[in-house]
């Protein structure tokens, strides 16, 4: 059970000091308070209505409202809009629209992740701020887009690696890392879980409301394809297909468990080794490889059958940082973040803090400001799900660097992504985080982008 921010502070700091403690802004007007009033309340426009744009968007109704929907479903888009706005946003199929309006400045992209580069970049450069959804990006290449137009434009971008927010046991765990609570860091392990199967599914006629072509958009064209057992009983079956929610599962839109849990767990993984300073001056391991299963054959680094999930089911890979540093990502079922150093080891998940030097801290707690350094002293004034909304929010205010910025969130995933190349090549890597290369391997350097189909290329302005 998670536990509350201030119970959190109490276990964190001495109780004495707990209650000064600017970050948490409890004695303060929040973000929360201020956004009682009408005229405070941010216009918001949503792209993807699926399952997390909403869930999103129903913990920040407190300081948004929902004035445009865009989706590719324009059942989806209808249903988003009863359930967030009453039915009063304007609904539209083409998400450039929303780009159009004037009266929006703050989005919020929660699409399949082969659609965030593209509305992402064409956002920031008309001049919007956003929180996108994890993994921002599909290929590695993609991420250099966005760092460099996020640079150029100032735009607040957030990434939705709420893990840092919501979660006060990685935020801790980060601190105590920072503090040299663990020592100095000889393995980092992230266990994100096995990927799922399906036997293969029929292609079929998308549904009527299903914009297939703009659900695409810029990867190549694939058949729509779906099944569903027929329910037993009260429970009914959860679809099989290459569409809502399930795209994860098919390298043609993601990157599997990979990038799907990888961009959470890998995210604290490299946030631990940056905070003990032990990720390298470039900010990215030497090489990666390891052991792969994948659900059917893989020839050139491309799937053979792309009738079922094809991303990878089974694995083990070591991502090597300087002096030997292992971030190891395997599928275990134990899932969270393990921190080992040679003063102890700590295991850290959703939920769970535990390890010699968790159980240290009642004799010798963080220093008063430990917590708030890590977070990069942003105030945090809400619990939750609503708490990474709360600093996003903030943040758009006062024009900080978010905590999840897209900078910190592509160093972590570009390592998700080399595990996904290495694991589809079947081979180890050597990658130059300086020039943000795989060195000596023309076939995997050339996986670091995939050609977008020329409808939907990026539009720069
Ligand atoms: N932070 C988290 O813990 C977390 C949890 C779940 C999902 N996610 C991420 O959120 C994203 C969405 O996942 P989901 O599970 O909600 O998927 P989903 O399939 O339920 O929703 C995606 C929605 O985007 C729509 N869409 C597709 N193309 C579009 C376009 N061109 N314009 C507008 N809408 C378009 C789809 O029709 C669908 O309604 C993924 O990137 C996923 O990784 C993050």
């Amino acid at each position: 059970m998670s536990i509350t921010r201030r119970q959190f502070l109490t276990t964190t700091t001495s109780l004495a000091t707990a209650v000064s403690v600017p970050y948490f802004g409890w004695q303060k007007k929040t973000l929360a308070d201020e956004s009682q009033s009408k005229n405070d309340r941010v216009s918001i426009g949503l792209i993807g209505a699926g399952g997390m744009g909403l869930g999103n968007l129903r913990a920040a109704s407190q300081w948004v409202d929902v004035v445009a929907i865009a989706d590719a479903d324009a059942g989806r888009a209808s249903a988003a809009n009863n359930t967030l706005s009453d039915g009063k946003a304007k609904e539209y199929a083409d998400y450039r629209a929303i780009l159009d309006r004037k009266d929006i400045d703050v989005l919020h992209i929660a699409t399949p992740d082969h659609w965030h580069t593209k509305p992402l970049v064409e956002a920031m450069l008309a001049g919007k701020d956003v929180y996108c959804e994890k993994p921002l990006t599909l290929t590695i290449d993609e991420g250099k887009l966005i760092r460099k137009v996020q640079k150029e434009t100032g735009r607040v971008v957030q990434v939705g690696t709420q893990q840092r927010s919501q979660f006060e046991e990685f935020v801790k765990a980060i601190a105590m890392v920072a503090d040299g609570r663990v020592g100095k860091i000889k393995k980092v392990t992230a266990a994100i879980g096995a990927g799922p199967t399906c036997g293969p599914l029929p292609t079929v006629t998308p549904p009527a409301e299903l914009d297939w072509d703009r659900w695409l958009g810029p990867v190549p064209a694939v058949d729509y394809r779906y099944f569903r057992k027929p329910s037993s009983g009260k429970k009914r079956a959860r679809p099989n297909t290459n569409c809502h929610y399930e795209f994860r599962w098919w390298y043609e839109f993601s990157g599997g468990k990979l990038t799907d849990w990888g961009a959470h767990h890998v995210d604290i993984a490299v946030w631990a080794l940056e905070q003990a300073g032990q990720a390298g001056e470039h900010g990215g391991p030497t090489g990666i490889g390891g052991k792969a299963t994948h659900p059917v054959p893989f020839k050139n680094g491309m799937p053979v059958d792309r009738d079922r999930y094809n991303t990878a089911t089974a694995f083990l890979l070591t991502a090597t940082y300087p002096e030997n540093v292992e971030l190891i990502i395997r599928h275990d079922t134990d899932n969270g973040v393990t921190i080992e150093g040679d003063k102890g080891k700590i295991f850290v998940n959703r939920g769970k803090l535990v390890g010699a030097p968790v159980e240290a801290l009642a004799d010798d707690p963080l220093p008063e400001d430990a917590i708030a350094k890590v977070y990069k002293n942003l105030p945090m004034e809400a619990d939750g799900r609503k708490a990474h909304w709360a600093t996003f929010l903030n943040c758009v205010k006062t024009r900080k660097d978010p905590i999840s910025d897209v900078h910190s969130h592509m160093r972590a995933l570009n390592v998700c992504h080399l595990a996904g190349i290495s694991a589809r090549l079947g081979r180890d890597l050597t990658w130059d985080a300086t020039s943000e290369q795989i060195t000596g391997d023309n076939e995997a350097n050339a996986m670091l982008s995939r050609p977008y189909r020329k409808e939907y290329k990026i539009n720069m302005g």
